[in-house]
Protein backbone atom coordinates (compact mmCIF):
# COMPACT_ATOMS: atom_id res chain seq x y z
CA UNK A 1 0.00 0.00 0.00
CA UNK A 2 2.91 2.24 1.10
CA UNK A 3 4.72 1.62 -2.20
CA UNK A 4 1.46 2.26 -3.91
CA UNK A 5 0.91 5.73 -2.45
CA UNK A 6 5.04 6.50 -2.96
CA UNK A 7 4.74 5.56 -6.43
CA UNK A 8 1.87 7.74 -6.96
CA UNK A 9 3.03 10.51 -5.20
CA UNK A 10 5.86 10.51 -7.62
CA UNK A 11 3.77 10.10 -11.05
CA UNK A 12 1.55 13.01 -9.52
CA UNK A 13 4.81 15.17 -8.90
CA UNK A 14 6.01 14.56 -12.08
CA UNK A 15 3.12 14.86 -13.73
CA UNK A 16 3.45 18.35 -12.67
CA UNK A 17 6.78 18.49 -12.79
CA UNK A 18 6.56 18.31 -16.61
CA UNK A 19 3.39 20.42 -16.77
CA UNK A 20 4.97 23.34 -15.41
CA UNK A 21 8.38 22.38 -17.38
CA UNK A 22 5.67 22.27 -20.60
CA UNK A 23 4.33 25.89 -19.22
CA UNK A 24 7.58 27.10 -18.83
CA UNK A 25 8.67 26.12 -22.56
CA UNK A 26 5.19 27.83 -23.38
CA UNK A 27 5.87 30.97 -21.95
CA UNK A 28 9.30 31.16 -23.64
CA UNK A 29 8.33 30.94 -26.56
CA UNK A 30 5.67 33.16 -26.92
CA UNK A 31 7.80 35.69 -25.04
CA UNK A 32 10.69 34.88 -27.96
CA UNK A 33 7.79 35.10 -30.60
CA UNK A 34 6.56 38.65 -28.47
CA UNK A 35 9.93 39.84 -28.87
CA UNK A 36 10.51 38.85 -32.59
CA UNK A 37 7.39 40.30 -34.24
CA UNK A 38 8.43 43.54 -31.96
CA UNK A 39 11.70 43.32 -33.44
CA UNK A 40 10.22 42.56 -37.22
CA UNK A 41 7.35 45.37 -36.38
CA UNK A 42 10.27 48.01 -35.53
CA UNK A 43 12.08 47.32 -38.90
CA UNK A 44 9.21 47.33 -41.10
CA UNK A 45 7.84 51.07 -39.61
CA UNK A 46 11.96 52.54 -40.06
CA UNK A 47 12.39 50.94 -43.53
CA UNK A 48 8.59 52.82 -43.90
CA UNK A 49 9.87 55.60 -42.52
CA UNK A 50 12.91 56.29 -44.26
CA UNK A 51 11.77 55.64 -47.82
CA UNK A 52 8.64 57.64 -46.90
CA UNK A 53 10.95 60.44 -45.68
CA UNK A 54 13.19 60.17 -49.18
CA UNK A 55 10.17 59.89 -51.25
CA UNK A 56 9.00 63.12 -49.86
CA UNK A 57 9.95 65.85 -52.43
CA UNK A 58 9.21 68.94 -50.12
CA UNK A 59 6.66 71.65 -51.21
CA UNK A 60 8.01 74.16 -53.45
CA UNK A 61 9.15 75.20 -57.07
CA UNK A 62 11.64 71.59 -57.08
CA UNK A 63 9.95 69.09 -58.56
CA UNK A 64 12.70 67.20 -59.86
CA UNK A 65 16.65 66.97 -59.51
CA UNK A 66 18.88 64.81 -61.60
CA UNK A 67 22.13 64.01 -59.34
CA UNK A 68 25.16 62.89 -62.20
CA UNK A 69 28.53 62.70 -61.05
CA UNK A 70 29.69 65.31 -58.90
CA UNK A 71 30.20 68.81 -60.24
CA UNK A 72 33.40 70.17 -58.32
CA UNK A 73 33.22 73.50 -60.06
CA UNK A 74 29.70 73.64 -59.16
CA UNK A 75 30.03 71.88 -55.37
CA UNK A 76 33.29 75.25 -55.45
CA UNK A 77 30.30 77.63 -55.73
CA UNK A 78 28.25 76.07 -53.88
CA UNK A 79 30.44 76.46 -50.94
CA UNK A 80 31.30 79.41 -50.97
CA UNK A 81 26.94 80.55 -51.08
CA UNK A 82 27.01 77.92 -48.17
CA UNK A 83 29.19 79.66 -45.94
CA UNK A 84 27.76 83.32 -46.35
CA UNK A 85 24.13 82.20 -46.01
CA UNK A 86 24.12 78.82 -43.70
CA UNK A 87 27.33 79.01 -41.22
CA UNK A 88 25.12 80.86 -39.10
CA UNK A 89 22.57 78.00 -38.64
CA UNK A 90 24.27 74.76 -40.04
CA UNK A 91 27.27 72.78 -39.00
CA UNK A 92 27.86 69.50 -40.46
CA UNK A 93 29.31 67.31 -37.44
CA UNK A 94 26.94 68.30 -34.85
CA UNK A 95 23.73 70.36 -34.02
CA UNK A 96 23.41 74.15 -33.78
CA UNK A 97 20.89 76.69 -34.01
CA UNK A 98 19.30 74.00 -37.01
CA UNK A 99 20.13 70.23 -37.53
CA UNK A 100 23.44 68.78 -38.17
CA UNK A 101 23.88 68.74 -41.81
CA UNK A 102 25.50 65.45 -42.44
CA UNK A 103 24.23 62.45 -43.78
CA UNK A 104 21.55 64.63 -45.24
CA UNK A 105 21.13 63.36 -48.47
CA UNK A 106 20.59 59.60 -47.30
CA UNK A 107 17.70 61.08 -45.17
CA UNK A 108 16.27 63.44 -47.40
CA UNK A 109 15.53 63.83 -51.13
CA UNK A 110 17.54 66.24 -52.95
CA UNK A 111 14.23 68.07 -53.96
CA UNK A 112 12.92 68.27 -50.73
CA UNK A 113 16.43 69.98 -49.75
CA UNK A 114 16.52 72.49 -52.35
CA UNK A 115 12.50 73.28 -51.67
CA UNK A 116 13.76 73.70 -47.76
CA UNK A 117 16.38 76.18 -49.34
CA UNK A 118 14.23 78.11 -51.16
CA UNK A 119 10.78 78.07 -49.68
CA UNK A 120 11.34 77.44 -46.01
CA UNK A 121 7.86 79.24 -44.41
CA UNK A 122 5.55 76.98 -46.36
CA UNK A 123 7.82 74.20 -45.80
CA UNK A 124 8.24 74.84 -42.22
CA UNK A 125 3.86 75.20 -41.76
CA UNK A 126 3.02 72.55 -43.90
CA UNK A 127 5.51 69.67 -45.02
CA UNK A 128 5.52 67.03 -42.26
CA UNK A 129 9.47 66.19 -41.75
CA UNK A 130 9.66 70.32 -41.69
CA UNK A 131 6.85 70.43 -39.38
CA UNK A 132 8.72 67.72 -37.00
CA UNK A 133 11.88 69.81 -36.91
CA UNK A 134 10.49 73.28 -36.41
CA UNK A 135 8.93 71.74 -33.62
CA UNK A 136 12.22 69.93 -32.37
CA UNK A 137 14.00 73.33 -33.21
CA UNK A 138 11.63 76.01 -32.47
CA UNK A 139 13.82 78.40 -34.67
CA UNK A 140 12.66 79.46 -37.82
CA UNK A 141 15.20 78.28 -40.61
CA UNK A 142 15.15 81.47 -42.44
CA UNK A 143 14.58 82.26 -46.54
CA UNK A 144 18.01 83.63 -47.86
CA UNK A 145 16.47 84.40 -51.29
CA UNK A 146 18.48 81.92 -52.76
CA UNK A 147 18.02 81.27 -56.86
CA UNK A 148 17.21 77.85 -57.49
CA UNK A 149 21.09 77.86 -59.30
CA UNK A 150 22.39 78.85 -56.06
CA UNK A 151 20.15 76.22 -53.77
CA UNK A 152 21.39 73.75 -56.48
CA UNK A 153 24.82 75.00 -56.10
CA UNK A 154 24.44 74.73 -52.07
CA UNK A 155 22.84 71.20 -53.15
CA UNK A 156 26.16 70.09 -54.88
CA UNK A 157 28.93 70.98 -52.16
CA UNK A 158 25.85 69.27 -49.47
CA UNK A 159 27.09 66.21 -51.83
CA UNK A 160 30.40 66.54 -50.43
CA UNK A 161 30.02 66.53 -46.97
CA UNK A 162 28.10 63.04 -47.32
C1 LIG B 1 18.28 81.34 -39.15
C2 LIG B 1 18.89 80.06 -39.09
C3 LIG B 1 19.00 79.23 -40.34
C4 LIG B 1 19.60 79.56 -41.55
C5 LIG B 1 20.27 80.87 -41.93
C6 LIG B 1 19.50 78.37 -42.35
N1 LIG B 1 18.84 77.39 -41.70
FE1 LIG B 1 18.45 75.53 -42.37
N2 LIG B 1 17.39 75.13 -40.73
C7 LIG B 1 17.29 75.96 -39.63
C8 LIG B 1 16.39 75.35 -38.66
C9 LIG B 1 16.05 75.93 -37.31
C10 LIG B 1 15.95 74.16 -39.22
C11 LIG B 1 14.92 73.16 -38.67
C12 LIG B 1 13.57 73.51 -39.23
C13 LIG B 1 13.02 74.78 -38.60
O1 LIG B 1 12.98 74.85 -37.36
O2 LIG B 1 12.66 75.71 -39.35
C14 LIG B 1 16.63 74.04 -40.51
C15 LIG B 1 16.49 72.94 -41.35
C16 LIG B 1 17.24 72.76 -42.48
C17 LIG B 1 17.26 71.55 -43.26
C18 LIG B 1 16.57 70.26 -42.94
C19 LIG B 1 17.56 69.42 -42.18
C20 LIG B 1 17.14 67.99 -41.95
O3 LIG B 1 17.72 67.35 -41.07
O4 LIG B 1 16.25 67.54 -42.65
C21 LIG B 1 18.10 71.79 -44.32
C22 LIG B 1 18.43 70.83 -45.42
C23 LIG B 1 18.59 73.10 -44.17
N3 LIG B 1 18.07 73.67 -43.05
C24 LIG B 1 19.51 73.67 -45.03
C25 LIG B 1 19.91 74.99 -44.96
C26 LIG B 1 20.76 75.61 -45.93
C27 LIG B 1 21.40 74.90 -47.11
C28 LIG B 1 20.90 76.92 -45.58
C29 LIG B 1 21.59 77.98 -46.30
C30 LIG B 1 21.07 78.29 -47.61
C31 LIG B 1 20.13 77.09 -44.34
N4 LIG B 1 19.56 75.92 -44.00
C32 LIG B 1 20.03 78.29 -43.65
C33 LIG B 1 17.88 77.18 -39.47
C34 LIG B 1 18.53 77.87 -40.46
Amino acid sequence: MKIKILSLLTITTLFFASCSGEEKAKEVVNEVTEEVTENVEDAVEEVVEATGDMANLGIGPITSVELDDLDPDLADEGKELYKTNCTACHKFGKRYIGPALSGLLDRRSPEWVMNMMLNPEEMITKDPIAMELLAEYSTQMANQQLTEDDARAILEFIRTKD
